[in-house]
């Protein structure tokens, strides 16, 4: 059964390097897993949808989530799926740019980007939404 998991975490610090080395640890070790997904780093938080084999993601998140460059994770989202959003990608990296900013605009009316704040509903949307957008890196 393919599982995704959204959750979003409040990052340790805002360097750069941090998440160069999340990514690395990503695409090493995402193919082997079978795991496929995404994710932005947002206002100093990530947000990242990790797709794949139920077990495996279940697994991964738990690791994910005892890393100490992030605290707080919230899963925002976890439901089986049956067919990847993201076949290609070992983990794609949004970027935050005038455009992302308006797409959670459209999804946050109020003007703010408290993603802890963001239900299941508007999570998926706002995911599918991003996705389709520009802003997406594959790596
Ligand atoms: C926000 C965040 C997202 C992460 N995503 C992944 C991931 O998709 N795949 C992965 O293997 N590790 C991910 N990690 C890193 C893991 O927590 C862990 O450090 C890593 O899997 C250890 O493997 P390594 O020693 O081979 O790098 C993530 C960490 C953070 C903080």
């Amino acid at each position: 059964m393919l599982l995704r998991i959204i959750y979003v975490s409040r990052a340790r610090s805002s360097l750069p390097l941090e998440l160069k080395d999340i990514l690395a640890s990503s695409r090493k070790n995402n193919p082997a897993l079978g795991v496929t997904g995404a994710m932005g780093f947002l206002d100093g938080l990530y947000l990242q949808y990790l797709e794949g084999e139920a077990s495996v993601v279940t697994t991964l998140y738990k690791r994910i989530e005892q890393d100490s460059r992030h605290s707080a994770p919230k899963i925002l989202e976890s439901q089986p799926i049956s067919e990847r959003a993201f076949p290609g990608w070992s983990m794609g990296l949004l970027t935050w740019n005038d455009e992302t900013k308006k797409i959670f605009q459209q999804f946050n009316p109020s003007g703010s980007l408290d993603l802890y704040d963001a239900d299941t509903a508007t999570i998926d949307s706002l995911v599918r939404s991003l996705t389709a957008s520009a802003n997406w890196m594959a790596l």
